[in-house]
């Protein structure tokens, strides 16, 4: 076993981890020394599929736009389970954020002027949303990528897979994983460790997220014993292409675009209809599954699913290359389809995890007992929850997100370790290491006899059939009863592969374990939420309940049984409020 020693230990490469890395080097100075462990290629994280853009006030005061507004749009957005403290943090550095990426480098599209254009998004009130065309991942993550390159104090690790994390006495202390491309096993020694691995949505079948989207870095805190928040609260994105689920991106709507049904109406009128294709995500996916439900979905040859169309015919074909270049691409390449003659087929598809690590407001994560923290140990991105989100994120409010607690847990991570700390006992880290191995032995060299893609079938099917965008008790308590036998099923998982170079096998079997264990909590925590709240609709209890749900869900891995409570929201501003658009 290779061993590593750090000061800090950032795990995961997305917007949120590669910011936090950039401003940990400048902040902790020269001679200490960071890591960036990825299972993948750095550059290659979800992030840099993001499309539509990046919220901020740019200019307060003009398109009518304030820090203000910006939060109550986003707290009325999270059907008010955002702590507001959270979102007025968010809204305050989200401009100053939009602004460094400037400076890195990030080609905003800009008004004639000069000045940053924001372009619409849904539940926003103003056009708030900067970005690069339709490819704003791709180009936060290049530069990015470009200034890491430049930091002598920080080293990369490419495509390790980190599969067990040691925390004793509240404090973080170490990772060990697998070097995919050897499969040597290593261990990484720290201080600090940032978790930035981003959601959890491979929970589904049908999704907008890169097969890579499986929560290990939640996963992991919830197998140590760290409580996760609101995991109940899983978002489908309305505009997932069909058949491939290959995002279409809100911008889309933002620039005009018409969601429309089989008879060709304009069915948002009916859903709300001072807003129309651009209310939140919670309210138009629900829309187009009521729609299709109601036998006004649209059936395509070859495909058994229904589906509406997103109509950008009539945006024009200078909109469409300037700024939809690549909708026009991917829907031409894998379709034959130019938006500017044909409608494209959509249908919701899981997108974002709301639910992650509980976090305090710098991103630090909260012990078992809900009271102390973790010294050295953050979580940022989607898979921490700061809670920002609440109930239904805003699109574009993530990449915001990202970059804010990017640059707070970076700084935070770095003050920590100034602080100085005892050193961790050799033999602690000894028998964490052994025992990391023999775990990661048993699932390498088992001989059991159940292929870890089977267990991924059972798992989407259970998902999709009975924790998708409506719920009820029936259908919950069906998906639990089954999900418990495809942890038995995982018990006995077989891995073929027994190389070592590049066993891509045994990660999918590792990925797997992850995504059942993260299911089956945010099947308990559906269960016992009895109300509808932003994108966790119970078709058995129809409306918002302030009076005894307002509270946020907090879900304990205890000697393996998933242990419930409740937590307070914190509300500054903006009182809860029915919810019309
Ligand atoms: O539709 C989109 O471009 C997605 C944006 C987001 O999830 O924030």
């Amino acid at each position: 076993m290779e061993m590593h020693d750090y000061d800090i230990v950032i795990l995961g490469s997305g917007i949120a981890g590669l910011t936090a890395a950039i401003h940990a080097s400048k902040s902790i100075g020269e001679k200490k020394r960071i890591a960036v462990i990825s299972k993948l290629h750095l550059m290659r994280s979800h992030s840099i599929a993001a499309e539509g853009g990046i919220s901020g006030v740019l200019y307060p005061g003009k398109h009518d736009d304030s820090y203000e507004l910006h939060g109550y749009d986003t707290a009325k957005g999270s059907d008010y389970l955002a702590d507001q403290d959270a979102i007025e943090t968010l809204v305050k550095n989200a401009p100053k954020e939009i602004r460094f990426f400037e400076h890195l480098g990030v080609p905003w599209t800009r008004e004639s002027n000069g000045s940053i254009l924001p372009r619409a998004f849904g539940g926003m009130s103003v056009k708030r949303t900067a970005f690069a065309e339709d490819k704003t991942g791709f180009f936060m993550m290049r530069a990015l990528y470009d200034t890491l390159l430049s930091l002598d104090n920080v080293d990369r690790f490419h495509e390790h897979f980190i599969t067990s994390m040691l925390v004793r006495d509240n404090r973080f202390a170490g990772l060990f994983g697998i070097d995919l491309a050897t499969g040597n096993t290593k261990l990484f020694t720290a201080k600090s460790c940032i978790i930035a691995t981003g959601g959890h949505s491979r929970i589904y079948g049908f999704t907008t997220t890169s097969h890579s989207s499986t929560g290990d870095g939640t996963a992991l805190a919830y197998k140590a014993g760290l409580p996760l928040k609101d995991m109940e609260f899983v978002q489908f994105h309305p505009t997932a292409l069909v058949p491939s689920g290959i995002l279409i991106t809100e911008a889309a709507r933002g620039e005009g675009g018409y969601l429309k049904n089989a008879k060709g109406e304009r069915f948002m009128k009916r859903y709300a209809k001072s807003v129309m294709e651009l209310a939140p995500r919670d309210i138009v996916s629900r829309a187009i599954t009521t729609e299709i439900a109601n036998g006004r979905g649209v059936t395509q040859e070859g495909v058994d699913t229904k589906c509406v169309y997103l109509d950008l015919r009539h945006l024009g074909g200078d909109v469409l290359d300037e700024r939809l270049p690549m909708i026009k691409d991917i829907t031409i390449k894998t379709l034959g389809l130019d938006p500017a003659e044909e409608q494209i087929p959509v249908r919701p598809a899981a997108h974002f995890t709301m639910g992650g690590i509980h976090t305090n407001l710098d991103g630090n994560v909260v012990s078992y007992n809900l009271k102390d923290l973790v010294g050295g140990l953050y979580a940022i991105g989607e898979c921490g929850c700061v809670n920002v989100h609440g109930a239904n994120r805003l699109g574009s409010n993530s990449l915001s997100e990202c970059a804010v607690w990017g640059r707070i847990a970076g700084i935070a991570a770095s003050k920590y370790i100034k602080l100085g700390h005892k050193a961790r006992s050799q033999s602690e880290i000894r028998k964490f290491a052994e025992s990391a191995e023999e775990e990661l032995n048993e699932i390498a060299d088992s001989e059991g006899s159940i292929d870890p893609y089977t267990i991924r079938e059972q798992l989407h099917s259970i998902m999709e059939e009975h924790v998708h965008i409506f719920r009820n008790k029936k259908g919950l308590n069906e998906a639990r009863k089954k999900m418990q036998r495809v942890k038995r099923m995982y018990k006995d998982v077989y891995v073929s592969d027994k190389g070592k170079i590049f066993n891509t096998n045994l990660r999918d079997a590792l990925e797997i374990g992850n995504l059942v264990e993260l299911a089956d909590v945010t099947i308990r925590c559906a269960i016992g939420r009895k109300e509808s709240r932003g994108a966790h609709t119970r078709a058995d209890h129809r409306k918002r309940d302030d009076k005894h749900w307002l509270k946020h869900t907090i879900a304990k891995n205890v000697k393996g049984n998933i242990e419930i409570s409740y937590l307070p929201v914190t509300i500054t501003k903006w009182q809860p409020k029915p919810r019309e658009y």
